[in-house]
């Protein structure tokens, strides 16, 4: 189990206790965020830990949100912080998918002190402020983001990509990713102790296209800009910043990897695919280092995956 320390403090803290949840039952006295308008039409957020378990257990453990939390690599990463003894904010659009990752690890105790789901929208500003408030009402600290909320978009040929869906993967892999980062790098640069760290979920089209992705390439090149950014910037405050580049975890993303999908040469190929969990694990190690030391890229794919060489 990592040792979380420098969190002591965080126990000090005594924000108003309101009404929260995990999965829908609403019990514990917990803060309730000022309510960001979901697209979704979904409960703004939810909250699980009693003002005794902050001062208790809850302080000592680091604090992490993830963005994309409901659903592949996010989820696989949430479960692996936990199980290293973080406390993680669960981030994402569908609260039902939020509340489903926090069960899958047996946490249906409002009373855990182990997390929190806050529907959000990285698209939207103020629901990105919205949940990075409530992580300094809960937590009153932040040690680590994973910025992994993401879209592949339409694979259609370049020519045919309308502005709409162009658009729509610019907001949720750049923009989203961007607004995260600043809230993130803001609370991190703030708080005493000072610091803490980003990890971006960039891809191996950070490096490489696949046909007919150019909206989803162009993002995540530029994702390797925006942690080389966070990465400099973040040099004078103790904010390390790093990025991981997966190639074809088993994910809704890559589902069509398993059934067959284009390629540089014009055939179609089924492509190998690897255990998300395997991501978390690299996660996980790039979170637990010390801030004098950085993972500053890493790439993490399925190992038979045609990547070396399919340009
Ligand atoms: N799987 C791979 O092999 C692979 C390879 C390279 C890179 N990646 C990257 O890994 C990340 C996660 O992908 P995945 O494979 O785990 O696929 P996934 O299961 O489809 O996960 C994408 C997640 O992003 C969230 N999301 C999308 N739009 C959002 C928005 N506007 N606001 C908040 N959350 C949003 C989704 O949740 P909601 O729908 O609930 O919002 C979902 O949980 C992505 O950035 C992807 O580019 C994956």
């Amino acid at each position: 189990m990592a040792q979380n320390t420098e969190r002591a403090r965080a126990a000090q803290a005594t924000p108003t206790a309101r009404a929260g949840q995990v999965g829908g039952t609403a019990t514990a006295p917990w803060p309730t965020l000022p309510a960001p308008s979901s697209p979704a039409g979904q409960s703004p957020q939810t909250a699980s830990v009693p003002q005794e378990a902050r001062r208790g257990g809850a302080a000592s453990r680091k604090v992490a949100v993830v963005t994309g939390a409901g659903s592949g690599i996010g989820r696989a990463v949430a479960h692996a912080l936990i199980a290293e003894d973080w406390s993680v904010v669960l981030a994402g659009r569908r609260a039902e998918a939020l509340a489903e990752t926090a069960r899958l690890v047996g946490l249906t105790d409002v009373n855990s002190p182990t997390v929190m789901t806050v529907p959000t929208d990285v698209t939207r500003p103020d629901q990105v402020d919205a949940l990075f408030a409530a992580v300094q009402e809960r937590f009153n600290h932040l040690d680590l983001l994973f910025n992994n909320a993401g879209t592949f978009g339409r694979t259609v040929p370049l020519e045919e990509l309308s502005y709409d869906d162009w658009r729509s993967v610019v907001e949720v892999n750049l923009t989203g990713s961007f607004l995260c980062a600043q809230a993130a790098f803001r609370a991190m640069k703030a708080q005493d102790p000072q610091g803490g760290r980003i990890i971006n979920n960039g891809s191996i089209s950070a490096h490489t296209p696949r046909p007919h992705s150019v909206a989803y390439t162009a993002t995540k090149h530029a994702m390797t800009g925006l942690t080389k950014s966070l990465s400099l910037d973040g040099r004078p405050y103790r904010i390390a910043c790093g990025q991981i580049d997966v190639g074809n975890a088993a994910t809704e993303m890559t589902g069509r990897m398993q059934t067959g999908i284009l390629q540089a040469n014009g055939q179609t190929a089924v492509e190998p695919v690897m255990d998300a969990a395997d991501v978390a694990r690299t996660v996980v190690h790039m979170a637990a280092l010390p801030l004098e030391a950085n993972v500053q890229f890493a790439t993490v794919l399925a190992t038979n995956m045609p990547y070396i060489g399919r340009g």
